[in-house]
């Protein structure tokens, strides 16, 4: 005979199992979760007589929208789109908006944000005083090559292009939007090149130094990356996000907030 789980053990295995699944699927859960549990409320009240108003329906809905978010861990920022979801979901199909402006705005944020709920890097720039330190930290010698893996708008490389002709850089973006328009603005800047593509797929053995500006779900699969690809005495440089375990070899403030740094680590 086999023993039989203990609940408390399949609770574990269960929140374990679904911690394994992407973050947006989680929180449609928490959304069905909260659907169920506000009809079966409004069924029992309904059992006794009681209609519960539309208002106190959507107030319960996101309460528990809110609950569920919690007991399934999301992220604290998530709490907050779990909570307002529903009542943005009746204002705007009050406001009777045309279903062909959702389905525009779904293939616009689709064509920017594409991936983002398996890699969990969103789009976001990096700014000049991050350029600036990262133009002082690249090699003097002509005809580096830099690569900026998840170049977004292309706004780090166009900088480093114009201002060091004499080294060879390019980006790679997985996003078509955003790839495309930095294709655009590197148009007659002979020493710069984007492409449209994983950065996973990107090998990085020819590169003398690889920015990343990513978050933090990606730096330890992309530590094993450099490890296995780049070279010695090749630079690997993340703003903002560290490799954990790993202490970088130089840290170079940007600002004057606690995360504005560049971490450089020496192959
Ligand atoms: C935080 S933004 C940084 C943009 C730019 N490097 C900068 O500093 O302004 C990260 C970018 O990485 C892109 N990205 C995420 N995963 C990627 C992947 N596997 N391959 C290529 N690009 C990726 C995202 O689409 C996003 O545009």
């Amino acid at each position: 005979m086999f023993p039989l789980p203990s609940p408390s053990l399949s609770a574990l295995r269960l929140s374990s199992s679904l911690r394994q699944l992407p973050v947006v699927v989680i929180a449609g859960l928490a959304q069905v979760g909260a659907g169920i549990a506000t009809f079966l409320g409004a069924f029992s009240a309904a059992q006794v007589g009681y209609a519960v108003p539309g208002l106190a329906l959507l107030f319960g809905h996101s309460l528990s929208a809110l609950a569920m978010a919690r007991m399934l861990k999301l992220p604290s920022w998530w709490l907050v789109i779990e909570f307002l979801f529903m009542p943005a979901v009746v204002a705007a199909l009050s406001l009777q908006i045309p279903a062909g402006w959702f389905l525009a705005a779904f293939v616009a944020f689709s064509l920017v944000y594409w991936s983002t709920y398996r890699t969990r890097v969103p789009l976001y720039l990096s700014g000049r005083s991050v350029w600036r330190e990262l133009e002082n930290a690249l090699p003097e010698r002509p005809q580096a090559r830099i690569l900026d893996l998840g170049s977004g708008l292309g706004g780090p490389m166009l900088y480093l292009a114009k201002r060091r002709p004499d080294l060879r850089i390019e980006g790679v973006e997985a996003a078509p939007l955003p790839a495309a328009f930095s294709m655009l603005r590197a148009i007659g800047c002979r020493n710069l090149r984007f492409r449209w593509g994983s950065f996973w797929r990107h090998d990085l053995s020819q590169y003398d130094v690889v920015f990343a500006y990513l978050s933090p779900a990606a730096m330890p699969d992309l530590w094993q990356k450099v490890k296995a690809e780049m070279q010695p005495g090749s630079l690997f440089i993340s703003h903002e996000f560290v490799v954990p375990g790993v202490e970088a070899d130089e840290i170079v403030r940007t600002g004057l907030g606690d995360r504005a740094r560049l971490y450089l680590w020496r192959l």
